[in-house]
């Protein structure tokens, strides 16, 4: 009993981390809006889209930027500057747009 006690208060400590929160994720994305557009959907053709892309991919690839297992002029720098708190809550703001998806007539 007291083990799944224990184990419960371990994952009510992580579900918010691992959630991330939305409200500072947005509060960071203004400084990815110049390049990955307001809304996560880039304006400028050289940077992808975010809004919508899962929040697993988002962090890894943040990271993977860091460590620079992926390289890149602008990401590179950028993704220095971002603590692990920052890269969650940044995943969780851009997984959480809701993308709708039309094929291209012919
Ligand atoms: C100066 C422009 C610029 C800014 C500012 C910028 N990015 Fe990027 N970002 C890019 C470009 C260009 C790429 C594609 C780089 C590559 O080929 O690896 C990219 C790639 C990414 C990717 C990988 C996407 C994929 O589909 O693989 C993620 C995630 C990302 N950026 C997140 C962010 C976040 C979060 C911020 C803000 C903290 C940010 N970027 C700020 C230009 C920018």
């Amino acid at each position: 009993m007291k083990q799944l006690f224990v184990a419960a208060s371990f994952i009510l400590i992580c579900l918010p981390a691992f959630g991330g929160d939305l409200a500072a994720g947005k509060a960071l994305s203004s400084q990815c809006s110049v390049c990955h557009g307001k809304n996560g959907i880039a304006k400028d053709p050289e940077s992808p889209n975010l809004a919508g892309l899962s929040a697993l991919y988002i962090e890894k690839t943040l990271v993977d930027y860091q460590k620079g297992m992926r390289e890149d002029r602008r990401m590179s720098i950028i993704a220095k500057t971002l603590s692990m708190e920052d890269i969650k809550n940044l995943a969780a703001w851009y997984a959480a747009f809701e993308i709708t998806v039309k094929e291209p007539s012919m």
